[in-house]
């Protein structure tokens, strides 16, 4: 995705990585004018997720980055668009408390890490790039994919982690939330 401004200024690294305080380094904290195109390219990376997704509203924002207590990794392309730098796409995760069925049915609280919005825009999907911003969030949060719960899964979201991670098992769930048998490995049922 390009836009009418430096990226590479905004984002120094090819991945960013950002919280509520929606600062991608200490140089864009002093730069209102870059905090502003930063806000800029959440909220339309957003909205291109949204629309990939055929959801009625965006669950990514810049303001609602800022009042959730999630986190985003952001890949760019430093390369192209003459140098100015492209965005590839983002992941965004948090913790969700959660009341879960394991495959007995048992009833299991938990306070995992989820995957809550995740898009690479349209024309570079299926070049490897989602799983290098997955993988790098893996190892950013030393966590694995398996222990994770997926907010309303995508069936292409469902044929990535098939296909990277061999997570085909899920257990069902009566709410919107995807985990699979690796998830209740080793955890204590807390009823
Ligand atoms: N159809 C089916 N599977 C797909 C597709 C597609 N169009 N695109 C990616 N995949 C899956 C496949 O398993 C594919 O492997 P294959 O090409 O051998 O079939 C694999 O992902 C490719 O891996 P990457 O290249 O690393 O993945 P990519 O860079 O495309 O990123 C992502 C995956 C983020 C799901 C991307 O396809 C995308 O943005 N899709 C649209 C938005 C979306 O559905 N996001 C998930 C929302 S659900 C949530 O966030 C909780």
């Amino acid at each position: 995705m390009e836009f009418p401004f430096d990226i590479n200024q905004i984002f120094t690294e090819r991945i960013s990585f950002l919280d509520q305080n929606l600062v991608a380094d200490r140089w864009t904290a002093r730069r209102p004018d870059l905090q502003a195109n930063l806000a800029t390219v959440i909220d339309e990376l957003g909205r291109a997720s949204a629309k990939a997704q055929q959801l009625t509203a965006a669950v990514t924002s810049a303001s609602k980055l800022q009042s959730q207590r999630h986190q985003l990794y952001l890949l760019k392309d430093g390369e192209c668009s003459g140098g100015r730098g492209a965005v590839v796409g983002f992941l965004k995760v948090g913790h969700k408390k959660l009341f879960l069925l394991d495959r007995h049915g048992v009833h299991v609280e938990a306070e995992p890490l989820c995957v809550l919005d995740f898009y690479i825009a349209e024309n570079l999907q299926r070049h490897g790039y989602g799983l290098e911003l997955f993988d790098f969030m893996l190892q950013h949060k030393n966590v694995e994919p398996g222990r994770m719960a997926y907010d309303r899964p995508s069936p292409k979201l469902l044929s990535f982690l098939e296909k990277h991670y061999s997570l085909t098992q899920n257990v069902p769930q009566v709410n919107n939330f995807v985990v699979f048998e690796d998830f209740f490995f080793n955890r204590a049922a807390a009823v």
